[in-house]
């Protein structure tokens, strides 16, 4: 498939209606049986993590399909697995337009998007509906009337209401559009937001017999004495892995973009490095105890494969399929194939 050409179209429309333009249209292909006919899918090259099997390493990261409605035709690019969300209990709007931009000199985007999304239940719905057999993270958040305080209550109520349909779990604290979620990720609120989530995991698992592992997924933004506490909570809490990372506030990269002072998260290329060093920070501190999933940043093959010898036995894309279309699946796939086999030597 050529995708410079539909780049091309979809770049001259402004960025949010091309997101919803391209998974529409994917979503025709689809039912026309096209998908699977213009794409390259990966060999299967399994791994086991969390006490999943993953038919291969390369995942779709969480906030391109936030309700969970394009799984079919996201399904069909040759990924190992798909986050969905991330979804809050409630529907909500999130921030006002315009909140998503481009910034193609630097392959990155800046996006405030503020968790719009349709809530838990269409969610659900959409989940039931679809005929996606491969693995389905479920990521989950916090309304944004609920206060940072109460934040357990949505969080608890995520994870209890997704846990029949999830094949993992993974908590959101790190977005920087919801004011005050990152404290989460501090102190004696990160522990007891995990102890929470522990507790419920257990009990979850008790009473409908089968255990949902849950991952933290972590911002680029913290120095290492904080990343060597969340390592240490994480390990303490007995939670099953972390996913490093969401976006970044910083704009150093950047600096001489025109839109570089929009409010949000700054995620491609600029963002590889740090994200690379956020997860060897981790692999560190966690020293195999814990796995790590590793996004941000990935716009070849051999940034992926950083992410392998920094530490992550998964990966996740997001801006990099905007810039580089479906054909980074395999391509990135077979990296990480090569850093794994070279690592295991
Ligand atoms: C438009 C947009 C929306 C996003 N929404 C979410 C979200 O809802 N939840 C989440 O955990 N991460 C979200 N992310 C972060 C990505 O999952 C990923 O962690 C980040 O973009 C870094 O990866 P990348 O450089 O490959 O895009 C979003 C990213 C973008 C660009």
């Amino acid at each position: 498939m050529n995708y410079s050409l539909i780049r091309a179209l979809l770049f001259r429309l402004p960025p949010e209606s091309a997101h919803h333009l391209a998974l529409e249209s994917a979503r025709l292909a689809d039912r026309l049986g096209l998908v699977s006919r213009l794409t390259n899918v990966p060999h299967e090259q399994p791994v086991e993590v969390m006490g999943l099997r993953f038919p291969n390493p390369v995942g779709l990261a969480a906030g391109l399909d936030k309700n969970g409605a394009y799984t079919d035709p996201l399904g069909q690019l040759g990924f190992g697995f798909i986050e969905i969300g991330t979804v809050t209990p409630r529907p909500q709007p999130g921030n006002p337009k315009p909140r998503l931009f481009r910034l193609p000199d630097y392959e990155a985007i800046i996006n405030r998007m503020g968790f719009n999304n349709h809530g838990l239940a269409a969610l659900m719905s959409n989940v039931r509906r679809s005929r996606y057999q491969g693995i389905l993270g479920i990521n989950i958040g916090k309304n944004l009337d609920t206060p940072v305080a109460e934040a357990a209550t949505d969080y608890l109520m995520g994870m209890e209401r997704v846990w029949g349909l999830a094949d993992y779990i993974a908590v959101n604290v790190s977005s920087p559009n919801t004011p005050g979620l990152r404290d989460l990720q501090e102190g004696d609120a990160l522990r007891r937001l995990l102890e929470q989530l522990k507790a419920r995991q257990e009990s979850l698992h008790r009473e409908r017999g089968h255990y949902v592992p849950v991952a933290v997924k972590v911002a680029p933004d913290m120095d290492d004495r904080a990343i060597r506490f969340m390592a240490q909570s994480l390990l303490d809490s007995g939670l099953d892995g972390v996913i490093a990372t969401n976006t970044t506030l910083d704009r150093s990269a950047v600096a001489r973009d025109r839109l570089s002072d929009e409010a949000g998260g700054l995620s491609g290329r600029p963002l590889a490095e740090r994200s690379t060093q956020v997860i060897a920070a981790f692999s560190d501190a966690l020293a195999g105890r814990l796995p790590i999933i590793g996004v941000g940043g990935i716009t070849d093959g051999a940034s992926a494969a950083a992410k392998i010898e920094a530490g992550a036995s998964l990966v996740q894309l997001y801006t990099g399929l905007i810039y580089r279309g479906p054909e980074l699946v395999p391509e990135v796939a077979r990296a990480v194939a090569e850093a794994q086999s070279k690592g295991a030597r």
